[in-house]
């Protein structure tokens, strides 16, 4: 073997290691689509059977324990403190904290909110969290069905096992901080993100919090003209990026393409929109009614290793209930067989 054969070999295996990296961090084929609007109009699902199968076996409902029925005395007469559950019968109301806690707080038990020597007593904050969060899935089921529809959503929707969501956001999510990209100054020292990857819209160099002005504050989002002549800074690029950014996230957190919701040759006409589309504009009221109306109302209930570093409490976005699939566990209502979550009890 000659040198030049050797400098040659070693080139080539370098290529090949350099592009089994790459390839490793892009998505094997073969992809598979499926129409979902009239031909021609290219909106399509294209998706990726393996990361798919992945996705689905993360989202199965797990199992409800038999229900207990509504016979017998009510627990806001046999208990000392219950101020939102006193309609519900004794029984149903036990099954509820048993499933409670499979669904927010499987390792810690019933200690995570009680303390067990008295149960009556609201000495953890997570009880007085966990009491409002009765009130807001009661009012998500029963006031949001434009979003929800009849399927509704339990703790588990959110909480998955875990006390904390996976998946919550604070103000300024993304911000590259103090850290040696934001030192290094230029452009990436502003909100918009430019030049430093958006980990909320999937890496992209768009503004890195598309969540607080458009899931917390109610910013508009609408971008194209309606009139011949701009009229204030809305239809500016400046504004798209948000836009784009906020969309970007919407698509994460569904798995789905834009397409499932838009027609793009015509991002703003509701007529070639998929009434999917519809529902999503409820699910952007609905988050920005749960982060403001809900969790901001909680920050003073919760302790400072709660918060964000700029002091404000975790939020929901579509992702903390979709998890990454168009609908959260697929469709499947644990709702139903919780009737105390459906409505009111009080
Ligand atoms: C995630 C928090 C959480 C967990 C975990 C939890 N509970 Fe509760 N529990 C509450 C809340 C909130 C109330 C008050 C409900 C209301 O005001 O309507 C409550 C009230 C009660 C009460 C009524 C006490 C009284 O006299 O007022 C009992 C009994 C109870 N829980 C039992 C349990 C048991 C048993 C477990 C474990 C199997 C458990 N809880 C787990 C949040 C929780
Ligand atoms: C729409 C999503 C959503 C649903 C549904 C939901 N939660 Fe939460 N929950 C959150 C978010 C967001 C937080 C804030 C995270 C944190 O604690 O910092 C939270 C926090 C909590 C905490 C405090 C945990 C801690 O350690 O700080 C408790 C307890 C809790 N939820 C109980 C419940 C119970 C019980 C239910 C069902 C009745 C429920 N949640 C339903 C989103 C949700
Ligand atoms: C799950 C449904 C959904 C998906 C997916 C989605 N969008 Fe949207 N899009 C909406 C809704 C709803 C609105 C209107 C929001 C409002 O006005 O509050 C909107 C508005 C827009 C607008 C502004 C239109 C106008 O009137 O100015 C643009 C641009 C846009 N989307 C682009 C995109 C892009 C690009 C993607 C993919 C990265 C995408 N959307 C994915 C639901 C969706
Ligand atoms: C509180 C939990 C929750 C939040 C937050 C939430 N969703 Fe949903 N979403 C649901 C549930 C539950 C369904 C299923 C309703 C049904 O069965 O028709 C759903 C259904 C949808 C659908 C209809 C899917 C289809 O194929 O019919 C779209 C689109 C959607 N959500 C978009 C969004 C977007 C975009 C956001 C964030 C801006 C969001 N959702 C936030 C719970 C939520």
């Amino acid at each position: 073997m000659n040198g030049l054969t050797k400098i040659a070999l070693a080139a080539g295996a370098v290529g090949l290691i350099g592009a089994a990296i790459v390839l490793s961090r892009v998505e094997r084929p073969p992809m598979q689509s499926v129409q979902r609007g009239f031909r021609g109009t290219g909106m399509d699902q294209i998706y990726n059977p393996r990361m798919f199968a992945k996705t689905a076996s993360l989202n199965q409902a797990p199992a409800s324990l038999p229900q207990a029925g509504n016979a017998g005395p009510r627990a806001g007469t046999v208990y000392k403190n219950v101020q939102v559950l006193n309609n519900v019968s004794v029984g149903e109301f036990t099954r509820l904290m048993v499933s409670i806690t499979n669904w927010v707080s499987p390792a810690q038990g019933c200690a995570y909110c009680h303390n067990t020597a008295n149960m009556a007593e609201d000495s953890r904050y997570t009880k007085i969290v966990a009491r409002r969060m009765i009130q807001m899935v009661q009012h998500i089921n029963s006031d949001w069905t434009s979003h929800v529809a009849a399927t509704g959503v339990t703790c588990y929707t959110c909480h998955h096992g875990n006390p904390v969501p996976q998946n919550v956001w604070f103000n300024g999510v993304g911000d590259p901080g103090t850290g040696p990209i934001k030192q290094a100054g230029g452009f990436s020292q502003l909100p918009s993100g430019k030049n430093h990857p958006a980990t909320a819209a999937n890496d992209s160099s768009l503004p890195y919090d598309p969540y607080t002005p458009f899931l917390e504050q109610a910013n508009p989002i609408r971008v194209a003209a309606t009139t011949a002549l701009p009229n204030g800074d809305r239809q500016s690029i400046k504004q798209t990026e948000w836009t784009y950014a906020l969309m970007t996230s919407m698509s994460q957190a569904l798995g789905v393409n834009c397409t499932y919701c838009h027609n793009t040759r015509a991002f703003s006409d509701w007529s070639q929109s998929s009434p999917q589309r519809v529902t999503a504009w409820y699910g952007i009221r609905l988050a920005r009614d749960l982060n403001t109306e809900y969790l901001d109302a909680l920050k003073g209930v919760f302790p400072a290793s709660r918060l964000g570093p700029n002091g404000d409490v975790a939020k929901v976005n579509c992702t903390t209930c979709h998890q990454g699939v168009y609908k959260p566990l697929f469709g499947v209502s644990m709702a139903k067989e919780f009737p105390e979550l459906q409505a009111s009890t009080r």
